[in-house]
């Protein structure tokens, strides 16, 4: 495909201040989540959550793709209107994830390595062909201060599987997401999540010009410098936006369109005003959005819980923390906006 065409799809991505419903939860993944509610894990659950999430009233206006899962990208709603369709018509582009997982990484076992290159050039062109404009792979790089981890060779063999991935996208018309996220699981302090996330961007960087991948047709997806989720000493909201910003200066090349961030744990209103504050250090080289999972979706599952007579309701759940994140992506979002829904 045309550079001009993979640009234009990674500029709609995350212009005008929406962002990206990261739904591709592998079944695994999401029969946990169903779990923990006590809703059976069935592949009929699994339908019947993503078409309540996927038919929620104007979405569009705040969510500009939506990634999906193997699974899904084939389904369709009870009434039988393709997902892929749904989301369309809603101008929302439909996405896939493409990777195959996390495996222990082979000498360093404490660390992983994304697994999913064999057989991807088809996967993808069968992908494309079912609909989906866009794709994600997600590498996990594990900071533990005491462990010496990350190592340099799980950050170097994670962001060259990255470029790999991103250019066989690419080549198959689908603009890549390049997704390195630095966990905030444990116990490591700011500083270190600080210096671990310089080291992952920085390698990443480099693959991806080494490997000819085009920046200006890509959406990097990274996770923010945040300490740990049980560090005793958690920094403040303000702290987290500039060392992020300042991070991302250094290490992300103006020519990327957008940085949309993952929540990797953070609570709903957290993940919004840390995005709020982010953009209001502004301007910036590039459009900083939000690619959530659990941050736009936690309040709607669990409203939702299964039931049918609770579908509208978990729907105006899911439209609001949209909107409430359409806000912090141009620094508009203030707290009375969510009192006032
Ligand atoms: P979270 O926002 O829940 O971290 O999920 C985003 C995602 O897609 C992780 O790969």
């Amino acid at each position: 495909m045309a550079a001009a065409d993979l640009e234009a799809i990674a500029r709609k991505m995350v212009e005008g201040g929406r962002g990206i419903l990261a739904a591709d939860e592998s079944n695994s993944t999401a029969n946990k989540r169903l779990g923990k509610l006590k809703i059976d894990p069935t592949v009929e659950n699994r339908q019947a959550y993503r078409e309540m999430l996927f038919t929620t009233p104007r979405l569009g206006e705040y969510i500009s793709g939506t990634i999906l899962y193997d699974e899904t990208i084939r389904q369709s709603t009870k009434a039988g209107v393709p997902f892929v369709k749904i989301l369309n018509d809603q101008n929302i582009l439909p996405g896939i994830k493409v990777d195959a997982g996390v495996k222990p990484l082979p000498g360093s076992p404490t660390e992983t390595l994304t697994e999913g290159l064999d057989g991807l050039a088809e996967r993808l062109a069968e992908y494309a062909k079912l609909g989906a404009k866009f794709t994600k792979w997600r590498a996990v790089i594990t900071p533990d201060e005491k462990n010496k981890t990350p190592t340099d060779y799980a950050i170097h063999v994670n962001a060259h599987a990255l470029a790999r991935y991103a250019k066989l996208a690419q080549e198959a018309g689908l603009v890549p997401i390049v997704e390195p996220e630095v966990l905030m699981d444990g116990t490591h302090s700011i500083e270190y999540a600080r210096e671990v996330t310089e080291r992952a961007l920085h390698c990443v960087f480099n693959e991806l010009h080494d490997q000819r991948v085009l920046l200006e047709g890509m959406v990097l997806k990274p996770n923010m410098v945040i300490a740990a989720q049980d560090c005793p000493k958690q920094a403040s909201r303000e702290q987290v936006a500039e060392w992020t910003v300042k991070t991302l200066k250094r290490f992300v090349p103006g020519a990327v369109p957008g940085i949309a961030f993952l929540s990797g744990g953070q609570d709903e209103g957290e993940a919004t005003e840390h995005l709020n504050l982010m953009n209001k250090l502004g301007p910036l080289p590039w459009k900083l959005g939000f690619s959530y999972g659990r941050a736009l979706q936690d309040s709607s599952l669990k409203t939702w819980a299964g039931k049918a007579a609770n579908v509208a309701a978990a729907q105006r759940a899911l439209a609001h923390r949209s909107k409430m994140n359409w806000a912090a992506s141009t620094g508009k979002y203030t707290t009375e906006m969510e009192k006032a829904a």
